[in-house]
């Protein structure tokens, strides 16, 4: 997708459309829509009136200029009231007529920026929102049937403003590069598990490298069991495809100190191993690579921006299936940092596979730890599919990570952390830790349970096994992968 920013008249120009903001506070029209008003002799103030043109919040209304306008057409956009439009709503508003954009075959569009601004403040957070929307409202999920279906998207945007061009142009590049960051995630769940296998995910990753100039490695199985990383491979056991360790370094700073680390859970398929899942909706544990997903789409966005900041990505990498060397409940395996678990459930394998993931991370320097993890059920019935689940041992990097959710318009809510949860990890009789201590408390203990190997890092969880797929669509896109914490892990780094 292309952008541009320009001043000037909008009016002016020979447009196929033009996009306006349109508030329920102005009654008697201003700038830019009194302009419109007075090309249509007066006749958008009578059908406003009428009710026929609405600003209230998402509604898109079309006019046809016939003739009167050099711009074919106009789409107003209903903003609500001035003081309640905030960054998250205004970028719902610009989803809602991107997608009408789309719909109607608009390629060229033009908006009149500054007729959504609240104020003289709105400018550059309502660029970004501006961008951000328009690329998150084009990601269209891959198919692989014969016959593709054909679908249409902006491909040009021209943003008229009078504010400083080169600050919008800005915002407009971050917003844009948060939703290809959020995308790159959706399209990497998304693809099927035989797509993308941890040897896939590794070359994936390797491709974000080599574009940004960041530093790649992986470990391979015999380097593992030099190692020790007894969780890893014991989770690996049960598949044929080999797992994978992998590692990127975007150096932002001269030294390598001060390191920011994301650890995402890359199981890119989980069939529960012996303590097998049922067969309903088993499909959809391809996306079980989600946290994996959302560490790379960072780091996508984190490449193009380079803030000056360190930050490691660590995935570790496998699947979670049968055959009979498969892990089995009751057996008891020796992780990277010496702690032995008993495996009380196979299908509790991404705490076994961060665990030693967060221990190697912090081998390789890590000073704060984010791991992000489809982890548990147990979140989706704690908070549903609308909020990413947190646990933390650390109350400054947890507030860092919820400012950067909060500007980043994303739902976040941190879980308990009180000694008893971590005294429930202990109850096994023959090794340190449980892997399933049980179902009560379910989210929390699986956070905490990485945290033992985090230690005294600092380290925040985040669960997104409700968040990283929708059953359904939205206003920003199709159902499937959401790329949920993208833009929260790319505002934490670029804010650090
Ligand atoms: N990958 C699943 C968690 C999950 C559930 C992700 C639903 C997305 C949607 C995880 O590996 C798992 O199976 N967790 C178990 C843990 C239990 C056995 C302690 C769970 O949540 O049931
Ligand atoms: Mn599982
Ligand atoms: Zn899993």
């Amino acid at each position: 997708m292309q952008y541009k920013v320009k001043d000037g008249d909008i009016l002016g120009k020979k447009l196929g459309a033009i996009v306006v903001g349109l508030f329920e506070d102005d009654k008697k029209p201003e700038g830019l829509v009194k302009e419109i008003d007075k090309k249509l002799d007066g006749y958008l103030v009578e059908l406003v009136a009428e009710k026929q043109l609405s600003a209230s919040f998402k509604k898109v209304n079309k006019i046809h200029t016939l003739g009167k306008l050099e711009a074919k057409a106009i789409y107003f956009v209903g903003l609500g009231k001035k003081a309640e439009l905030t960054f998250d709503k205004v970028r719902e508003a610009f989803a809602v007529v991107a997608k009408v954009l789309a719909k109607e075959e608009q390629e060229e569009v033009a908006f009149a920026l500054d007729t959504f601004l609240t104020g003289e403040n709105a400018g550059e957070l309502f660029a970004k929102a501006l961008a951000e929307a328009i690329g998150l409202t084009s990601y269209r999920t891959e198919t692989y049937k014969q016959k593709k279906e054909s679908t249409s998207a902006i491909e040009k945007v021209v943003v008229y403003t009078e504010l400083n061009q080169d600050m919008v142009e800005e915002a407009l590049t971050v917003g844009y590069t948060y939703s290809a960051g959020t995308n790159l995630a959706r399209a990497l769940v998304n693809a099927p598990g035989n797509y993308m296998t941890p040897t896939d995910l590794a070359a994936k990753a390797k491709e974000i490298a080599d574009r940004y100039g960041m530093d790649y490695s992986v470990l391979e199985r015999e380097e593992m069991k030099k190692l020790g990383m007894g969780a890893l491979l014991a989770v690996a056991e049960g598949s044929d495809q080999p797992p994978k360790m992998i590692v990127l370094k975007y150096r932002g700073k001269e030294k390598w100190e001060n390191v920011l680390s994301f650890v995402g859970k890359g199981l890119t398929f989980d069939a529960g191993g012996i303590s097998i899942k049922p067969a309903l909706n088993m499909h959809e544990m391809k996306m079980d690579m989600g946290g994996a997903a959302t560490v790379l789409g960072a780091m996508e966005v984190i490449g193009a921006l380079k803030p000056d900041v360190n930050v490691m990505a660590v995935i570790p990498s496998t699947e979670n299936l049968i055959n009979g060397s498969a892990l089995k409940p009751g057996d008891v395996i020796t992780s990277l940092s010496g702690r032995t678990i008993e495996v009380r459930n196979t299908d509790a394998e991404g705490r076994l596979i961060l665990a030693d993931a967060v221990t190697y991370a912090k081998q390789l320097g890590a000073d704060y730890l984010v791991d992000v993890a489809t982890l548990t059920g147990a979140v989706i019935v704690a908070l549903a599919g609308v909020s990413t689940g947190a646990v933390t041992n650390d109350e400054e990097l947890m507030e860092d990570v919820l400012l950067a959710a909060g500007e980043a318009g994303e739902y976040l809510w941190r879980l308990p952390n009180f000694e008893p949860y971590k005294e429930m990890l202990r109850s096994s009789d023959v090794a340190d830790l449980n892997n399933s201590p049980g179902r009560e408390g379910g989210s929390i203990t699986a956070g905490l349970f990485i945290g033992e190997f985090a230690e005294d890092t600092p380290w925040v969880h985040l669960d997104i096994a409700g968040t990283a797929w929708s059953r359904s669509d939205s206003v920003f896109g199709p159902k499937g992968g959401t790329g949920a914490m993208v833009r929260t892990l790319a505002t934490l780094a670029r804010n650090f």
